[in-house]
């Protein structure tokens, strides 16, 4: 428990949270990986370099911070990150190593002793807000489908577009696969040739559940590099191994009547081609509108697949090519706009879900919020460190 008194103290350091937390993070990773450089194995480099995993650090921080008093307001995040947390492989244990470094790197930033009371009253705020995130993901390992990163071998590697390749797999064991929720991830444990640590990436299952195996879509990521889809698409091919952790995430689809919205941006497709596959089998009557907006017909991942949907009824299914090749592919050239938006969705509430880049989803939320869509009408996944599209 927090005193009055520590309470008092984290409160009015908040706004030194927000002008100073994403130094203090940064000094933090700094420090932490000098001293431990075996965490690089759990950590995705690009998003220390590009210095959005310190971002999202100091925006948990910032918001568990303006709650302290109320945690139970914020366990929805909570549980967002528990589950990459799980999912990757974060223990109890390492919990007081972060705390550790977390407050070393508060008190060099802001050039107080360790025995300053808001060192000490942040000391005690780390603790509880490490005992929420312990407590969920002590959950979450229990409920797991398997413990740690089991292994896969490919049965298949298909070419989808010029940048896609989709890979199937299955149990090594020849165990069974347990259901996943549309809209899940997976986590690859990646042990590259010629690399000092292990890659662990996040890919969304693009099949729909209950099948037997599991597939995922990949696209090849050229700026930064990514060294995990190159792997990826360069040296892993059918009978290979592969190893990925229980499927995780909260990004799923809800079984409502009303219309379903899915919003994808490039690869984005693939959580909500999984939720729709899903969809059409659990609810075949729910009214579907798909809006898939890709760069081009070349890097039109899924396409065949996307265009069986097309052919059913209940699907509207639009295609939003940003600069096609051919003029008259596509239902809409270049980047939606607000009114072609409008006219894609029903009159009636829906539920939508939106899965792209960060500034194609800055838009989409933006254009919704503005056509009068309650934000608890959208559900919205990013590929990269939790953020939110709210305040923004
Ligand atoms: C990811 C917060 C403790 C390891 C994250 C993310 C946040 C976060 C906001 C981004 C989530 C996302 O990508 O969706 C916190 C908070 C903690 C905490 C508030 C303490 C209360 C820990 C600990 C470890 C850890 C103890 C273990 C060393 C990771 C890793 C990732 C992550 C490996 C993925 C990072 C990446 O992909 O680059 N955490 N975390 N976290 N966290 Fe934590």
């Amino acid at each position: 428990m927090l005193t009055n008194e520590q309470m008092t103290v984290i409160t009015s350091t908040v706004p030194v949270l927000e002008e100073h937390g994403v130094k203090v993070t940064t000094r933090f990773y700094r420090q932490l990986f000098n001293d431990h450089p075996e965490l690089l194995n759990l950590f995705n480099h690009v998003n220390q370099e590009t210095g959005d995993q310190p971002k999202a650090l100091a925006y948990s921080l910032y918001q568990a911070a303006s709650n302290i008093e109320n945690l139970e307001s914020i366990l929805p995040v909570v549980k967002q990150i528990a589950h990459k947390h799980r999912s990757i492989g974060v223990k109890e244990e390492h919990y007081p190593i972060v705390g550790e470094y977390l407050l070393q790197a508060m008190q060099d930033e802001l050039g107080l002793n360790s025995d300053d009371p808001v060192i000490e009253a942040w000391g005690a705020a780390y603790g509880i807000i490490a005992d929420v995130f312990i407590q969920v993901e002590k959950e979450m390992y229990e409920q797991a489908g398997w413990d740690g990163f089991r292994e896969m071998k490919v049965s298949s590697k298909v070419r989808e577009s010029d940048e896609i390749y989709s890979f199937y797999f299955s149990p090594a064991d020849g165990g069974p696969l347990p259901l996943f929720q549309p809209g899940q991830y997976i986590s690859i444990e990646a042990s590259i040739p010629g690399e000092k640590y292990r890659h662990i990436r996040q890919y969304s299952l693009s099949d729909a559940p209950g099948k037997n195996h599991y597939r995922i879509s990949v696209k090849r990521e050229n700026n930064p590099e990514g060294i995990v889809s190159n792997y990826l698409h360069d040296q892993v091919n059918a009978e290979d191994s592969i190893y990925i952790s229980a499927p995780a995430g909260d990004f799923t689809v809800k079984e409502a009547h009303s219309p379903l919205i899915l919003i994808s941006g490039g690869v984005g497709v693939t959580p909500l081609l999984s939720m729709y596959k899903r969809v059409r089998e659990s609810q075949p009557e729910r009214p579907v509108t798909f809006v898939q907006a890709v760069r081009n017909e070349n890097v039109h991942g899924l396409a065949e697949e996307i265009h069986v949907l097309k052919e059913d009824s209940h699907i509207r299914h639009i295609v939003c090519y940003e600069e096609p090749e051919n003029i008259d592919a596509g239902d809409f050239k270049g980047r939606l706009t607000p009114e072609a938006l409008a006219s894609f969705l029903p009159q009636e509430q829906a539920e939508y879900y939106l899965c792209g880049p960060e500034l194609f989803m800055q838009s989409v939320y933006d254009m919704l919020k503005d056509l009068g869509i309650s934000s608890n009408q959208i559900s919205y996944e990013f590929f990269g460190p939790t953020m939110t599209l709210v305040e923004n």
